[in-house]
């Protein structure tokens, strides 16, 4: 039992009903509330089980508080007492103790509190640098031991279902050397090896491959990344992914792990069913439907192409854009025909921060289609319009004449956004997508030269290798994603099991040779000495746990996040560190605006 001095807890707040009425108890915690009553003192008391209200006559005060000492909120307290039924009229429906309280017969102040900055139950509307930096005040709120107890669940849950799969978790350096997964390393200097650095790592891809080649046939693990990226809401510098790796399997193989683990995750955590197999789309696919490679399915608002039907019009704006070779596309807005001028010239204004030329719109109304372009139109072709984009009367369709790429990606943020304003989204929906099929390079223009989409160790599909050096960006990749809402919740990839292949890749993205011994000559030759045929994938955890608890940020399911400038407002991280310490690290700052504590 757990105790202090001679004082053992016998429960926990939250625990406490009728049924324990008469019962002498012993409760431990915090005082989150204080109201005097003529002369009774009431407190909730809270531990991480719950609250309870604790009532303290003016008898017991007088002997217990010394002279002007008092209890206030945050104190830690020691009560014991006996459990009664409040008086009629007095219940609490709104609190799970609500029908019981404890007549306190002693008290001990385990720690008093000063003044606090905020106070937990407060911490929802005040500034986040402040929760921050008070962290474990902000933490005190039951809200967040639910989103840490749903973290805890979820984990036991993925580990159980995969160590039943037969896998292995298994752990992987920290320090190591850079693997590249498009973000800047964090680097650790060696002591020992004057000027040579550790990276930490932006993900075990490398590792988890070498145990493929090592035997091991299915890995896992809980593993925490490192990425000096731009931060998001989405994007921590540190996170945490389930990264999983599995041998002689092929993409349909990792999918329906990933389906079924995701099913059982959410039946034991939240209860809840999901669809299975999801839904797929190709790359392709999902760029010409949504304009983005993580589409949002919880709502249709599809795009659709009208540029055959408008090359020949007498609107110029559609019919230059289609014969210089870009497109037209569009969408239907549900019931927004009503939009006023001022709300669709601003849509026009934020479509041209997007990078589009303009916005054209057909106000679907009841006297007919009302737009500034329709006069272009016959009556018969703005018919044919709206019959192919599906319009009903109230809708509004919008429009964008670009190059391709610029259509798609403005309308899908177009698309995001009015859904959003609409409230056209379900919330409380989970909505799957795989996306499969991405382009295996991609063109740098500043570097000119093509380079990974994914990472370097994607395998190309098989049918698409003869194009690997005369039309690099046609290759597709066998690669997929998983996307959950709108957000990417993790990817992976087949990989390059032969030597040989893995080599032709490091030159496709311009390598030199030298540079691929350099960096990859341990895995190329781990590769010769008989290495599986494997793949894997990896999910963001944290984004997992925001997104099921349906928070905007993982900050919120991360204990000590990193502000948007990378620091720990906790700890005030980083720091500068002494000269002595530089010195054995050989490292000497050049710029003086660089702060050494001496
Ligand atoms: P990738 O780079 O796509 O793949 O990362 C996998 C998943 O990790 C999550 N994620 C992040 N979460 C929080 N903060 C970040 N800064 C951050 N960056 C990524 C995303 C993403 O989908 N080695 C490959 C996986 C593989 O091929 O097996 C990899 O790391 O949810
Ligand atoms: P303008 O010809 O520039 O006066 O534009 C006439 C209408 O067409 C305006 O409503 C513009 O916003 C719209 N428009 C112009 N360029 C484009 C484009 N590239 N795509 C869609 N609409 C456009």
């Amino acid at each position: 039992m757990e105790g202090i001095g001679e004082l053992s807890r016998t429960h926990s707040c939250g625990e406490l009903s009728t049924s324990h009425v008469g019962q002498q108890v012993v409760l431990m915690g915090w005082v989150q509330k204080r109201r005097d009553h003529g002369g009774v003192i009431f407190l909730d008391l809270r531990d991480r089980g719950g609250v309870v209200q604790v009532v303290l006559s003016p008898d017991l005060q007088e002997e217990t508080f010394e002279k002007g000492q008092a209890v206030r909120p945050e104190y830690v307290l020691a009560v014991w007492g006996e459990v009664r039924k409040r008086p009629p009229g007095t219940e609490n429906p709104n609190m799970a103790t609500g029908q019981v309280e404890v007549a306190a017969e002693g008290i001990r102040i385990l720690n008093a509190a000063r003044s606090l900055p905020f106070y937990p139950g407060d911490a929802p509307e005040v500034d986040e640098a402040l929760r921050l930096r008070y962290r474990y005040l902000d933490l005190r709120r039951p809200e967040c031991w639910q989103a840490f107890t749903l973290r805890h669940q979820a984990a036991k849950v993925i580990r159980d279902f995969l160590t039943d799969r037969g896998f292995l978790e298994v752990e992987t350096p920290m320090l190591t050397r850079s693997t590249p997964e498009g973000a800047r390393d964090y680097l650790v200097p060696s002591r020992l090896n004057p000027g040579q650095f550790y990276a930490l790592p932006q993900s075990p891809q490398l590792f988890k491959q070498i145990l493929m080649i090592a035997g091991f046939e299915r890995y896992f693990q809980f593993a925490r990344c490192f990425r000096d990226e731009d931060l998001r809401a989405d994007r921590q510098p540190e996170f945490t992914q389930l990264d999983i790796e599995m041998s002689f399997i092929k993409e349909r193989d990792i999918q329906s792990l990933t389906e079924e683990m995701m099913a059982e995750l959410f039946k034991q955590v939240l209860g809840r069913e999901l669809a299975i197999p999801f839904p797929r789309l190709s790359y392709q696919e999902a760029m010409d439907l949504y304009g983005s490679d993580k589409p949002d399915l919880r709502f249709g608002m599809q795009i659709v192409d009208i540029s055959s039907e408008v090359r020949d019009s007498a609107c110029r704006v559609f019919a230059d854009a289609v014969k210089q070779g870009g497109v037209v596309r569009g969408i239907r807005v549900p019931g927004a025909a009503s939009f006023s001028r001022k709300v669709l010239d601003d849509l026009g204004k934020l479509v041209a921060n997007w990078g589009a030329k303009g916005l054209a719109w057909f106000q679907l109304g009841e006297e007919g289609v009302r737009s500034p372009l329709a006069k272009l139109f016959t009556p018969q072709e703005l018919a044919d319009l709206v019959a192919t984009m599906e319009g009903k009367k109230g809708d509004l369709l919008l429009f964008i004449a670009d190059k391709a790429d610029i259509a798609a990606s403005v309308l899908g943020q177009l698309r995001m956004e009015l859904a959003n304003r609409l409230g056209l989204i379900d919330a409380d929906q989970f909505s799957f997508v795989w996306i499969t099929d991405f382009p295996l390079l991609e063109y740098n223009e500043e570097e000119k030269r093509f380079e990974a989409v994914h990472h370097p160790f994607t395998a190309p599909r098989e049918e698409d290798l003869p194009l690997l050096e005369t039309d690099p960006g046609k290759v597709r990749a066998r690669a997929y994603d998983l996307v959950l809402n709108g957000t990417e919740l993790g990817g992976g990839s087949i990989r390059n099991h032969s030597r040989e292949l893995q080599e032709r890749l490091f030159r496709v993205i311009g390598l030199p040779q030298d540079a691929i011994e350099e960096k990859f000559g341990f895995l190329l030759e781990a590769l010769d000495y008989g290495a599986p045929p494997h793949g894997g994938i990896a999910f963001g955890f944290d984004r997992m746990m925001m997104l099921m608890l349906h928070l905007n940020t993982i900050r919120e399911v991360i204990a000590f996040p990193k502000t948007q400038s990378a620091t720990c407002l906790l700890t005030k991280a980083p720091a500068p560190v002494t000269a002595k310490q530089l010195a054995e690290l050989h490292i000497t700052c050049s710029d003086d605006k660089i702060k050494v504590v001496r």
